[in-house]
């Protein structure tokens, strides 16, 4: 396969963006092309540089056999737009924001996730201010989303 280099970006870097990384990660490795495929997550804000991932996406990762406790919050910056070939937003307000960012030679680099991915349009929307069990609808969505960007990046390869 191509090498491809996916960064994925929400607004604080500790909920869904991480999660995704994780999720696309593993599945890049189960699919065999965890050498292809590299990974990264990045926020909109700074609020939680340094920090380890929300501990509810910790948890909903972990019960699914992925470990996403050791990745740290930082934000995306000018160099990630050259750094990366894809650089995913979960929701259109995360889109905004990096397509203010993008210098213009980059832009094109700049997607929404959910529309890269499955063709379809939708925000990842924010579970911040959730209960905990919405986690699982969370991780629900990102491994559909990750199986159909996986599936498209295997279909641009061949
Ligand atoms: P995330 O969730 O963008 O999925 O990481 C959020 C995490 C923190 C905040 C907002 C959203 N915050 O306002 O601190």
């Amino acid at each position: 396969m191509k090498p491809v280099r996916i960064l994925f970006v929400c607004l604080g870097n500790i909920c869904r963006s991480p999660l995704a990384e994780g999720v696309m990660r593993d599945l890049a490795q189960k699919a065999g092309h965890g050498q292809a495929i590299s990974v990264d997550s990045a926020g909109i804000g700074a609020w939680h540089v340094g920090a380890p991932p929300d501990q509810r996406s910790i948890s909903v990762a972990k019960a699914h056999g992925i470990d996403i406790a050791a990745l740290r919050g930082r934000q995306v910056s000018a160099a990630d737009f050259a750094a990366f070939d894809l650089i995913l937003g979960m929701d259109m307000s995360t889109v905004r924001d990096l397509s203010v960012l993008a210098p213009p030679a980059m832009a094109g680099k700049v997607h929404l996730f959910m529309r890269y991915a499955t063709g379809r349009a939708g925000d990842v929307p924010d579970p911040y201010y959730e209960a905990a069990d919405v986690f699982e609808a969370l991780y629900q969505i990102l491994e559909a989303g990750c199986l159909s960007l996986l599936a498209r990046l295997e279909v641009r390869a061949s």
